[in-house]
């Protein structure tokens, strides 16, 4: 439908008759496909015909957009201004441009040279602040009004400007179409837009969060999240991440409101007509894409210093936490120097923000120069955060600030190669921190958190290539999953080990250099690693990038004088048991071997590309174990013959097999039995061995795996056996550690601790039962608070072994609580509660104003991991409140993350069967 009459009376509305009228609601509702798509899947709505997805037309592109927004914090509307210069390529009477639940009012175009320059007067945007249509003058439309000259150095002729004659919105598509009465010929020109939009409470686009100020008064501020596709519902864009510019942004904001955008400020000056309105005008970018672009306008407080490397560093926080900015600031600080000598190449901006924002759909954003985050995600407070807080901060730090160079300088052509970016900056991270905090063993924690989970997942049937093709918006939101991120970090790593640092390094200067400001592609980082090492990393990472899934090498040994010969093969791994087709998937595998002679050097590396191979490896004892994946490098599993398996047994007991290589053994032979291929009481006998492991990542692991097969025997006769279990495996570890710290005691320390402590108070373990409670009863008394390590652990226990009473205490300090991780952390435990009325109020509270609406979605969650009572439970409420949630989420990231989380413990194909038939169609998983 062409638009081009009806836009200006809706932006009328939306911009002085008060806040957005039910009508518009619904019409933005009307055009979100994707809710229709999915509300079918639920039998709430009719299935739309799906048009093929088509990338914008090339014959129109932008080299500078001049972007003017104002938003308004009361009425949560704003009104924009742009003026893109931009190249026509090709002669055309139309232009195509990205846009969603955006009204555009006027929209014309000037070719250059056609302007009339009229030297003297300021450029500023001169809207009228006025709410009443009656202020308009009889000369003056509304329209023409609204957003009268931005730019008034060049006054146009009207000859010469272009006006377009209709918008058609391709809502489905997210796109506008601007056709114009007469043909752009090819050369620059300057493509001007007045639009107004909804500052929505979606978390994406331009948006409101809500926070509190000190005295307790609610109040909004505007901010931004625009990766994937989200720029276009700011304003009128070429929304691709290949179709680079530059950006002069403005904003008009209330003169006592912090304005933020990536580069620094340039010019603050006050607005015409309105005293309390200023306009803040920022520096020119650098070319970028737009789902790098970000504003913020809001109250904060900062902490400020200054990087050996010259860049000024900022940590924006609520009003009045400062001092909770201060931890990131260091990590941020020593960051941006490491990182520069890694790249050997330096950070490009004049400054840095990294900022605490409320309301929060993900963890953190990398926008150049102006990073948003989750407030758990950056602020530390030196009393009540605890240590894996400390830990999360410097890997989301670590993560978003190697972005500003692999991603923001250099950029993926298209969201097919997403993975590189996030791969990339899932790996690099760790290698930031380890560099900042070598005492966190961040790398053995690599391996639990990252490398098996992809695993995990990538033996699912239903697993994707790291590199797959998307198109449509709701396609790109599903690949922000464990295979782009782990898995693409954990090839990453495995790639980094084949090729060795230097050369790396050198590979890695050799891409960003040659590709900086530009757009890049997964060959054009393997030709720069190939070109930096000799060796062959396109043929080799292509069975890893191109293909889903991972082997699984099955070895056996034989003892040949004095020499060992390794039969080893490799097929698929499947969760479901071993790969049974006939063209089975092959990948060029590298491979470390090593021998209890030296448990911590590989004494063989090898490339396997066959199915099968042999090797020799000489001078191998018959007293000495052999073992595969030093390190836990290579993305594969093993499985040893029983010989060989029960030889590397004393090397997990006395504990000379290294940490990372006793973790990936067991983790290995856990999912062995998951999938059937061995036996799953062999496996836990193997638990015996761990009896001295001291690791707390190790412990970490094996305590998921427990969990996972705790969770399966929920739904048999055997759960009260797991649960003794599971005592007796960490009752020895448990007494070892005790309640208190001791001297000496570091971060690794104070996790296990709290890791045991919770498991066993978990499992029910009397003594720790005890000591909890008791713990508890002071801390809420005041006596003796528990210290930010040991809550998690003690609201876990108590809650599951609790009452009524002890969930109305529980509720009661998180409505106290005043940093956001204390609420997260009791929001978190919730669901541990056991009786069917208590689970009811826990999913009611998820959806309550006391919960941030990207926190619903951990407490759901908890509530499905919490019993089986509970996953059946919250299945129900996601169904019953289906409407609410889809409209919280819009379709994004966090609504698959509810799914997963909700149905992952389901044991019966009844439920699967269920499960199945509602989301059929609904493609997030
Ligand atoms: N680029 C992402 C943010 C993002 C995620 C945007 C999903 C759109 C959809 C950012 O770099 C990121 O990866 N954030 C992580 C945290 C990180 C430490 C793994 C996140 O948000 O979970
Ligand atoms: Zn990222």
């Amino acid at each position: 439908m062409w638009l081009a009459a009806a836009a200006p009376s809706l932006a009328r509305r939306l911009l002085f008759l008060g806040p957005p009228p039910p009508p518009l609601l619904l019409l933005l509702l009307s055009r979100s496909s994707r809710c229709r798509r999915r509300l079918h899947s639920l039998g709430l709505a009719a299935m739309p015909e799906k048009r093929p997805f088509e990338r914008l037309p090339a014959d129109v592109c932008p080299i500078n957009y001049s972007l003017c927004l104002k938003p308004d914090l009361l009425d949560f509307t704003f009104e924009g201004k742009l003026e893109a210069s931009a190249q026509v390529r090709q002669a055309t009477n139309q232009i195509v441009m990205n846009c969603a639940d955006i009204d555009i009012i006027t929209a014309s175009y000037v070719p250059e040279g056609d302007e009339v320059p009229r030297p003297g007067i300021e450029p500023r945007l001169l809207s009228v602040k006025a709410r009443s249509p009656n202020h308009w003058t009889a000369r003056e439309s509304p329209t023409d009004c609204v957003f009268r000259c931005f730019d008034n150095r060049k006054q146009f002729s009207d000859n010469f400007e272009i006006h377009a004659t209709g918008f058609n919105y391709q809502n489905e598509d997210e796109k506008v179409t601007l056709s114009f009465p007469s043909t752009l010929q090819p050369g620059t020109g300057t493509l001007k837009i007045d639009f107004v939009g909804e500052l929505n409470d979606k978390m994406k686009g331009f948006y409101r969060s809500k926070y509190t100020t000190p005295s307790g008064e609610v109040r909004y501020a505007a901010v931004t999240q625009f990766e994937a596709t989200d720029a276009r519902r700011a304003f009128p864009c070429w929304d691709e991440p290949a179709i680079k510019a530059t950006f002069d942004i403005s904003l008009v904001v209330p003169k006592d409101r912090v304005a933020l955008s990536n580069m620094n400020v340039i010019d603050r000056k006050p607005y015409p007509d309105d005293e309390n309105v200023v306009e803040v005008k920022f520096a020119r970018t650098p070319v970028m894409s737009t789902y790098l672009v970000a504003f913020v306008v809001g109250e904060y407080d900062f902490v400020e210093t200054r990087s050996k490397d010259g860049v000024c560093v900022r940590v924006y926080t609520p009003v009045g936490k400062a001092e909770q900015g201060k931890f990131a600031l260091e990590v941020a600080a020593k960051t941006l120097p490491f990182y520069k000598d890694y790249f050997n190449v330096p950070y490009p901006l004049p400054k840095i923000d990294l900022i605490a924002i409320a309301d929060f759909a993900a963890g953190a954003m990398e926008n150049w120069g102006l990073v948003t985050y989750r407030e758990t995600a950056l602020l530390i407070d030196p009393k009540n955060s605890c240590s894996s807080s400390r830990q999360w901060v410097a890997l989301v730090v670590g993560h978003e600030l190697a972005h500003q160079w692999f991603g923001n300088l250099v950029t993926m052509e298209w969201w097919t190669h997403l993975w590189l970016n996030e791969g990339f900056a899932s790996w690099i991270e760790y290698l930031c921190v380890d560099h900042c905090f070598p005492e966190y063993d961040i790398w053995t924690q690599f391996v639990s958190a990252d490398y098996t989970r992809a695993q995990e997942l990538d033996a699912l049937d239903n697993s994707h290539p790291i590199e797959v093709s998307v198109g449509h918006p709701s396609e790109v939101d599903e690949i922000f999953d464990a295979i782009s991120y782990s898995k693409g970090a954990s090839v990453i790593r495995m790639l980094h080990d084949y090729i060795g640092d230097k050369d790396f390094k050198k590979g890695m200067n050799m891409y960003l250099t040659k590709f900086q400001q530009k757009n890049a592609a997964t060959e054009d980082l393997w030709e720069s690693l190939e070109n930096a090492s000799g060796k062959p990393i396109a043929a080799v990472m292509n069975t890893w990038t191109k293909q889903m899934g991972f082997p699984l090498i099955y070895v056996e040994a034989e003892q040949i004088e004095d020499d060992r010969l390794l039969r080893l093969s490799q097929r698929k791994f499947c969760a479901s048991g071993p790969y049974v087709g006939e063209d089975c998937p092959q990948w060029m595998v590298p491979i470390t071997i090593s021998t209890s002679e030296d448990s911590s050097h590989a004494k063989m590396k090898i490339l396997m590309d066959k199915p099968e191979m042999n090797v020799v490896l000489k001078d191998v004892k018959p007293d000495q174990w052999v073992k595969l994946n030093l390190g836990t490098v290579g993305f594969y599993r093993t499985q040893y013959s029983s010989a060989m398996l029960e030889s590397l047994l004393p090397g997990i007991r006395d504990l000379s097999l290294p940490p990372v290589d006793r973790l990936g053994l067991q983790n290995d032979l856990f999912s062995l039995a998951r999938a059937g291929i061995i036996s799953t009481v062999e496996v836990l006998k193997v638990m015996e061995a761990f009896v001295n492991e001291p690791n707390y990542t190790v412990w970490s692991d094996l305590s998921c795996n427990l969990g996972i097969l705790s969770t399966l025997l929920s739904h048999t006769d055997f759960y009260e056996e797991i649960q003794e279990f599971v005592k007796d495996v960490f009752s020895p570890i448990g007494e070892r550690l005790g309640w208190d710290p001791k001297p000496g005691e570091g971060h690794l320390d104070a996790l296990l601790r709290g890791l045991v402590l919770g498991k066993l108070g978990k499992a029910g373990h009397k003594a720790t039962l005890e000591e909890a409670r008791r713990r508890f009863k002071d801390h809420v008394e005041g006596k003796q608070i528990l210290s930010a390590d040991l809550r998690s652990p003690v609201y876990l226990t108590v809650l599951k072994h609790g009452d009524g009473t002890t969930l109305d205490i529980m509720l009661k300090l998180h409505k106290q609580a005043d940093m956001q991780e204390e609420k997260n952390r009791i929001e978190r435990v919730l669901g541990a509660t056991l009786s069917p009325e208590l689970i009811q109020k826990v999913l009611t509270f998820a959806l309550s104003e006391e919960v941030r609406p990207q926190d619903t979605v951990s407490v759901i969650g908890g509530v499905a991991g919490g019993s089986k009572h509970g996953r059946k439970a919250a299945w129900k409420f996601i169904k019953d409140n289906w409407e609410e949630l889809y409209n919280r989420y819009q379709g994004g990231f966090l609504i698959s993350r509810l799914i997963k989380l909700s149905v992952e413990g389901f044991a019966v194909d009844k439920m699967a069967g269920e499960v199945k038939y509602l989301l059929s169609g609904f493609s997030v998983l």
